[in-house]
């Protein structure tokens, strides 16, 4: 692999799950169009952010990377090797170097098996037998992700929640992944573990090297711990960016709208309040809307919208590196904090809701 190869690569990868019905012939009707043509890459040891709303198909992502699904169309490369489609056999050696972290620590884990052997699963059937044996090696992932080594016995009940996410971690690791698949790791915590477990991951990726898509529901928890972010939106990545470049010169309106919600702490300590949000519900992916998928929620949507889709390119403005697909998009520069937009429109309905302009007096007037 040459040092510009990416680890992974992702080009036009998609996945469609068939809907079936009729009687008495059932045959395929439709589909959900989970994931529709995605493009990036991840390079060694990088943290890759994957944001979106909840159905916009993230997980989907996940398992297709690692292959715990067959994707309908695109490819998928690691290290140079294409794998879309490899069988078992091919993928074997590659699958320990990919590895998935859940987002429920509960039903990941056997409850009727020890940590020991929860972690030492993956040495287990990859017959991997470390130097020192395979229990010194579990005694020592116990001790990198925070545990105590002699907890070796216990049961996963026997510990909290931020614990068995790091019983869970462990397991990744046993096998020395160059790549994990963290699918909203601390989304099940509470929030004062979340930090942990988040603080946990960044270091094992700093002191290990590995890289990571971590996959979250919104743009706070990423933000301490990816280099670069991609924003999905109904199947498709609306924007990709490196990380400062994200936050501070969002080109997308989702982006935008992704981003007001952050709840961003000013210096007396209370949250600023939400700056646009966001009415009516992600359309259904059996049935997404034509050309940009984001236009029945978007107030700056136009007739070009609905019938031409919005390539993912480079901006005007924007650094090479930072991709939008819209074809109107936001001014370069910080966020506008002045606009208030109440985003009216769901279904088909392309009237434009009404933009309202706040002064630094906070008088609000009608666009
Ligand atoms: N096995 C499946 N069969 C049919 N549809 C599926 C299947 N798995 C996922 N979907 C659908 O695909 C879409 C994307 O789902 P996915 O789980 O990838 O979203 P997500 O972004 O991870 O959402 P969340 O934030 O809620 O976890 C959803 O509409 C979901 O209902
Ligand atoms: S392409 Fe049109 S509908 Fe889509 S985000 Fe841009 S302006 Fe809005
Ligand atoms: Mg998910």
């Amino acid at each position: 692999m040459s040092s510009t190869t990416p680890l992974l690569d992702v080009a036009g990868l998609t996945k469609h799950f068939p809907i079936t019905g009729g009687f008495p012939i059932r045959r395929t009707i439709g589909a959900v169009q989970a994931v529709d043509g995605v493009d990036f890459s991840v390079n060694e040891g990088e943290s890759l952010g994957l944001v979106g709303e909840s159905g916009c198909g993230k997980s989907t992502t996940g398992r297709l990377i690692t292959r715990l699904l067959e994707p309908t169309a695109g490819k998928i490369h690691y290290r140079g090797q294409e794998i879309t489609h490899a069988s078992r056999r091919e993928l074997a050696p590659v699958r320990s170097e990919i590895q998935m972290i859940f987002q429920d620590p509960y039903a990941s884990l056997n409850p009727r098996q020890t940590v020991g052997k929860i972690i030492s699963g993956p040495m287990e059937i990859n017959d991997i037998n470390p130097k020192g044996g395979r229990e010194a090696r579990v005694r020592e992932l116990l001790e990198t992700v925070g545990l105590n080594p002699e907890h070796y016995n216990r049961f996963p009940h026997e510990f909290s929640g931020g614990q068995r996410q790091r019983i869970g971690v462990a397991r990744a690791l046993a096998l020395e992944p160059k790549l994990i698949v963290a699918d909203e790791p601390v989304s099940a915590l509470d929030v004062s573990i979340q930090a942990q477990v988040v603080n946990l991951l960044q270091k094992l990726q700093r002191e290990l090297g590995i890289a990571f898509v971590f996959i979250a529901h919104d743009l706070a928890v990423v933000r301490h711990f990816s280099q670069r972010v991609a924003v999905m939106y109904l199947g498709r990545i609306v924007e990709i960016a490196d990380r400062d470049e994200l936050y501070s010169n969002p080109r997308h309106p989702y982006t935008r709208a992704l981003l007001s919600a952050v709840p961003e702490v000013v210096p007396d300590g209370a949250p600023v309040r939400e700056r646009i949000r966001l009415m009516g519900d992600v359309p259904s992916p059996v049935n997404p809307p034509s050309g940009c998928r984001f236009r029945t929620r978007c107030w700056k949507a136009t007739e070009k919208c609905a019938t031409e889709t919005p390539p993912l390119v480079r901006a005007d403005g924007s650094k090479e590196t930072h991709l939008t697909a819209c074809h109107y998009p936001e001014a370069a520069g910080e966020p506008g904090e002045e606009i208030v937009v109440q985003a009216v429109a769901s279904g088909d309905d392309m009237a434009p809701p009404p933009v309202l302009i706040k002064d630094a007096d906070g008088v609000v007037t009608k666009d």
